[in-house]
């Protein structure tokens, strides 16, 4: 078996016993072994960015050192923002930016193939997936054949050909012993953490219902400019196209739909549903639903219901809501995290005077275990099958049926364009006046 450059480093003694052979030594650096990760930056844009941070001010000695963007504006923003941080090191000093950004121009790679360059690079350990996620199964399949560490940002598909190529990589990684971290972030937050474990041991007894939620405001949209052609303009309004997005449904309510499928732990055998697009209704937000309700069936027949909505001006809830035998638990805010039985009484409260960000820790967890040549995560069967449960409720909703998991799994509808170009064209376009076609419960096909 091919090992990643760490692991090898690590267990040909290369790199035992410390400092002797980094390159950073004799720079005030710390690190628990004294090597550098390199980190390869796969999507250049707000969360990639944000994603790319953390990484750097996790306590090991990280450097990012290729950049790949479908978009060179968006690699050059992305660039000026990391080399404008000023990073310091654990105990505080400033650290010379090219220590944590050496990112040369022959390292800046743009295009569709990016990814491909980027990843190839034999010095690179760890690479950080946030582009759309429609192409997230495409450049985790080159990262697991590269033998790189992955953190990758949710949704990992859009489409359920998608999902399965996930989910066979997920296997092919666990047997490298690749450690892939998932973006769902709440896994990383102590509140969740804790409370789940106790709902686990059966603090609030078997859970029997619960309501999840994404509702609030619309993310930003991307007009039309003249001279695109129809692939970039997808590209640059991404959010509108499910090839691309997945529907906010997925994009975003996947997290809340994870958090029922956690506490459940397990994934919904059928699921119904219904949405449809009442205030977004214009060309430029393309084909995607703005509203949407599900009813989550989990194998011992408990329901529980889901709801995201992107309207402006309207009550704002971002939040998981659970009821057991014995108890519940209202709300996962950090400091209302509380399990309370029917009488009143408190079974847990957490305690969150200690709260650290989940986008932070999750990149601690990460580099701390890879720095120790440790294998720890295994995210991605969990991140597929969450949003295999998102594209699901897609499904349910544009097709007004009852959908069950195995059905939706094995669905051969592939929303992938047959060829990535400037020139190609995405397989759903506009109609004359300019509107694209979008699902109608009892006609639409979704599986
Ligand atoms: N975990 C979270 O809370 C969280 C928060 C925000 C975003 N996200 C996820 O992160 C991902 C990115 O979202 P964002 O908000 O950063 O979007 P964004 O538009 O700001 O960034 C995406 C970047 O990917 C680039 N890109 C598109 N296709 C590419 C390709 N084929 N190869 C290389 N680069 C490509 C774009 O040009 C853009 O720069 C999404 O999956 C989103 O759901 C997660």
């Amino acid at each position: 078996m091919e090992q990643n450059r760490r692991n090898f480093l690590k267990a040909s003694g290369l790199i035992a016993g410390g400092a002797i052979l980094s390159p950073l030594a004799g720079y005030g650096y710390n690190s628990a072994v004294g090597d550098t990760i390199k980190v390869a930056l796969i999507g250049c844009g707000g969360r990639g960015t944000g994603a790319a941070a953390q990484a750097l001010s996790t306590t090991q000695n990280v450097q990012i050192v290729a950049m790949a963007d479908a978009f060179k504006d968006r690699l050059d923003d992305a660039y000026k923002n990391l080399t404008a941080k000023k990073y310091k090191d654990a105990a505080g000093k400033p650290v010379d930016i090219k220590l944590k950004v050496d990112v040369p121009d022959d390292r800046k790679f743009v295009g569709f193939d990016a990814f491909k360059k980027a990843i190839a690079l034999k010095d690179v350990d760890v690479v950080i997936l946030a582009t759309p996620p429609g192409f997230r199964p495409s450049h985790f399949e080159e990262a697991v054949k590269n033998n790189k560490h992955i953190f990758m940002e949710k949704p990992v598909a859009t489409d359920a050909p998608g999902i399965r190529k996930v989910l066979e990589l997920a296997e092919e990684a666990k047997k490298k012993k690749l450690n892939v971290v998932v973006g769902l972030q709440r896994h990383y937050q102590a509140n969740y953490r804790e409370a789940i474990k106790r709902i686990h041991d059966g603090a609030l007894g078997d859970i029997v219902g619960g309501q999840v939620y994404w509702v609030g405001s619309s993310p930003w949209m991307k007009e039309r400019q003249p001279n695109q052609t129809e692939m970039e303009y997808q590209m640059r309004n991404w959010y509108y196209f499910n090839w691309l997005c997945g529907d906010h449904i997925s994009e975003q309510h996947v997290h809340n739909i994870d958090v029922a499928n956690w506490v459940k732990n397990g994934y919904p055998v059928s699921i119904q549903g219904t949405g449809g697009r009442q205030v977004r209704t214009g060309k430029a937000y393309g084909e995607i639903y703005d509203h949407h309700t599900l009813d989550l069936v989990y194998a011992d027949g408990t329901v529980i219901s889901s709801q995201c909505r992107q309207f402006e001006g309207t009550w704002n809830r971002v939040d998981e809501a659970f009821v057991g035998t014995k108890g519940r638990i209202d709300s996962f805010d950090d400091k209302k995290t509380i399990l309370k039985d029917y009488k009143g009484g408190v079974i847990y409260h957490h305690d969150n005077s200690n709260y650290r960000n989940p986008y932070q820790v999750e990149h601690d967890e990460l580099f701390a275990a890879i720095a120790k040549g440790e294998y720890k995560f295994a995210d991605a069967e969990n991140g597929a099958k969450s949003t295999m449960t998102s594209i699901m409720g897609r499904m349910a909703t544009y097709s007004g049926k009852q959908i069950k998991w195995e059905e939706a799994l094995n669905s051969d509808i592939n929303l992938f364009p047959d060829k990535l170009a400037w020139d190609a064209s995405p397989k759903i376009v506009p109609g004359p006046d300019g509107l694209y076609p979008v699902a109608i419960p009892g006609k639409t096909q979704v599986i």
